[in-house]
């Protein structure tokens, strides 16, 4: 299916839900999770980003979200995110749905963001469970820690943790009600984001993804548009 199909699509619809990965922040340098450029030390993020591995060793996930904050402190928003906010301005109903942690769309100017996976600039004490803002890059001192004494985690979700109450509800109610659902730079394979995908299409929307390469849900979606989204996105909105 053609990019001009996919944009008929997108322009006619008054209900639009857009979810993004790692992908989307690619170009302003953010590295991904998976694939090309994606490993950290060699560890998978599925080593990493677990409740285990941060009671096993807090110091060694400290140091690499440390080095992501490095990588997303420099960053900005690209072409690709400033279609989102363009999009949302066109439409009555719009919802992004988004994977990341970066706070890239915040920056591109995306006004209703439903963050699934937290906040790479939030933390959280283990200890007594308050959560504040810390934007320090690099940290002084790994791992940190709340003023109370406990040890203090990265305002995100792990793999094995729910997500924030009541997100996901809002995430499949926005894609239920979408007649159009763009997929933007994920390599769908994290659940339950991923899901949003042949939710989408069980509901009857048209569903579009931007990707490097195909995915997993490439054979079901209605257009597969294969480039770089800070590329393809102003091209589609
Ligand atoms: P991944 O790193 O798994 O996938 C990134 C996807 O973006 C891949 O499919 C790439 O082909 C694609 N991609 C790369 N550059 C692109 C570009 N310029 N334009 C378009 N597409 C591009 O990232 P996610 O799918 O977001 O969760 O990963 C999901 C979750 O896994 C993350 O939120 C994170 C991770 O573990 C947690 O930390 C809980």
């Amino acid at each position: 299916m053609s990019l001009e199909q996919a944009r008929e699509w997108l322009g006619s619809a008054t209900a639009v839900a857009v979810l993004t990965g790692a992908g989307i922040s690619a170009e302003s340098g953010v590295p991904v999770f998976r694939g090309a450029g994606g490993l950290w030390k060699d560890y998978r993020p599925e080593d990493l980003a677990t409740p285990e591995a941060f009671a096993r060793d807090p110091r060694l996930v400290w140091e690499w979200y440390n080095w992501r904050r490095e990588a997303i402190r420099q960053a900005k928003p690209n072409a690709g995110h400033a279609a989102l906010v363009r999009l949302e301005i066109q439409k009555p109903r719009f919802t992004l749905i988004t994977q990341n942690v970066d706070g890239l769309h915040d920056m591109a100017g995306s006004g209703r963001i439903l963050k699934l996976h937290g906040d790479i600039w939030r933390m959280r004490c283990t200890s007594c469970g308050s959560n504040w803002p810390d934007r320090r890059v690099p940290l002084p001192k790994l791992p940190p820690h709340c003023g109370c004494g406990g040890l203090a985690r990265p305002g995100v979700v792990w793999f094995g943790e729910p997500l924030p109450e009541g997100m996901m509800r809002e995430a499949e109610h926005a894609t239920l009600e979408a007649q159009v659902l763009l997929v933007v730079g994920t390599s769908a394979q994290v659940y339950p984001a991923a899901g949003l995908i042949p939710l989408a299409k069980q509901a009857g929307a048209r569903v579009i993804q931007v990707n490097l390469e195909p995915t997993p849900y490439s054979g079901i979606v209605d257009c597969a548009l294969e480039g770089p989204a800070g590329e393809i996105l102003p091209r589609l909105i």
